[in-house]
């Protein structure tokens, strides 16, 4: 796998599914990492060849009836693939890599999650105080795997570089391929801006090694100076691209609406979780302010003012409706003044039942061919209730925005601190709302 000047779209936990990921392809990113499994639920999964999607399917529960799709890609996917581990040793992390080794190009360990959840496991940031359990994993997935090995740490300290430094070098020396790291420490927020300057030490230190610079990169060009400043070969980008996923186009951001509308696109292609797309989206939506490739969502029906409407869409008829994906959709044009003029309470017709949406996930082989359920969603889809009206919140919106800068370290979060810390490697979310539809 060649980093040299390469965009990467970091893992992120019910984030890094394959639309995002295949968004972001599409977009420039020329990696990208699924999100964080834990190795002993990768080993319990079975994989299925899904014809009819033409994807291939990791089940979770051994395959068996109910059993939820836990990693869904293609042979398309695999060549830019990483796959991230949680682990907390050897053996169990190669047995879980060996069940995913022939359909993705790199396997990547988590050794930065701050969550409870991992490092009480051992798992996870637990890793970057306990370097001889980093080494034995990484050694023991070398030796047994023929695809590369990498591993993503966060900073040791924010400002002395020699820890960090001394790690970096005993985890490069087990052989891996690339060194992902986030300039960050394991106590820091993510409103906190990233430290860069550390990164430089790491590159110095490593001789050759690809460093992956992550933190704040919220824009093409922050991705350009991170690796100027850092002398890191690749850019790894997570909240930005979570918020508006052309962040990786040179040409710039795509506005928000056109960026939703697209995702739905592939999450009904690809017969995502209709509760992860909706989360997905909502992300979006949710996106600060200050972000610039915010703009365009607040004119969008899934923007900000939306999101009651997406937390109610309750198939993906509903939702494509609501995107103006279908004929049948209240707002064929999402343009400016199709959002002036949204009815308050658009009523939703009674008809003909349309097709019940995917369920992306209730075992990949009974769900039938995406393309079909996508074909019939736009054709007999019906317009769902929209419940906000958004002409004037927009407005304000609109003026707010005016001063989003691209900063690398300016976006501020809406949410509380420790929002995105909360959910970085936390399969226990995955479980209950990713896979829960
Ligand atoms: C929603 C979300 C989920 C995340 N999940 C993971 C994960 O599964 N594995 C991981 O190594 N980091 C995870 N992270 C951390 C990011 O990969 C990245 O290190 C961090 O957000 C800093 O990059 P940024 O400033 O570009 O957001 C997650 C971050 C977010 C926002």
């Amino acid at each position: 796998m060649e980093y040299k000047d390469k965009l990467i779209l970091a893992p992120m936990v019910r984030v890094g599914m394959q639309p995002t990921r295949l968004l972001a392809a599409q977009y420039g990113a020329d990696i990208v990492y699924s999100e964080e499994l834990v190795d002993k639920r990768v080993i319990a999964s079975v994989r299925r060849v899904n014809e009819a999607l033409g994807s291939i399917d990791f089940l979770d529960r051994g395959g068996e009836q109910g059993g939820r799709v836990m990693f869904r890609t293609t042979p398309e996917e695999r060549p830019r693939l990483v796959f991230q581990l949680g682990t907390a040793d050897g053996a169990t992390a190669v047995a879980a890599a060996q069940v995913v080794a022939n359909d993705v190009a790199c396997i990547d360990v988590n050794m930065g999650c701050p969550k409870q959840f991992s490092t009480q496991g051992g798992m996870g940031a637990a890793l970057l105080r306990k370097p001889e359990v980093a080494e034995d994993i990484l050694k023991a997935l070398k030796r047994n795997l023929t695809i590369p090995v990498s591993c993503k740490i966060r900073l040791l300290d924010k400002e002395d570089p020699r820890d960090t430094v001394e790690l970096a070098r005993r985890l490069a020396a087990c052989g891996i391929s690339a060194l992902a790291v986030h300039g960050r420490t394991t106590e820091m927020r993510p409103r906190e801006p990233a430290f860069w300057g550390p990164m430089r030490h790491v590159v110095d230190a490593l001789a050759g090694l690809p460093v992956i610079a992550n933190g704040d990169v919220m824009c093409w060009q922050d991705a350009v100076r991170v690796r100027q400043e850092t002398g890191c070969a690749a850019a790894m980008i997570a909240r930005a691209a979570s918020w508006n996923a052309s962040v990786f186009r040179k040409e710039g951001f795509l506005p928000l609406d056109q960026v939703q509308r697209e995702f739905v696109r592939l999450a009904l292609r690809w017969d995502n979780a209709l509760p992860n797309t909706k989360y997905c989206l909502k992300e979006m939506a949710d996106a600060p302010v200050s972000f610039p490739g915010r703009r365009g969502g607040v004119r969008s029906i899934v923007g900000h003012e939306g999101n009651t409407s997406i937390t109610q869409a309750r198939d993906y008829t509903q939702l494509c409706g609501l995107m103006g994906l279908g004929p049948q959709s209240p707002y064929p044009d999402l343009g400016d003044d199709a959002a002036v003029g949204l009815p308050k309470q658009a009523p939703a017709p009674k008809g003909p039942k349309g097709p019940k949406g995917p369920k992306g996930g209730k075992g990949a082989n009974a769900n039938g061919g995406a393309g079909e359920t996508a074909d019939k969603a736009q054709g007999q889809g019906q317009p769902p209730a929209v419940a906000k009206e958004t002409g004037t919140a927009a407005a304000a919106e609109e003026s707010k925005e005016a001063d989003g800068t691209c900063n690398g370290g300016g976006a501020k979060r809406k949410r509380e601190e420790g929002d995105e810390a909360g959910r970085e490697g936390q399969p226990g979310a995955q479980e209950a709302e990713v896979h829960s539809g």
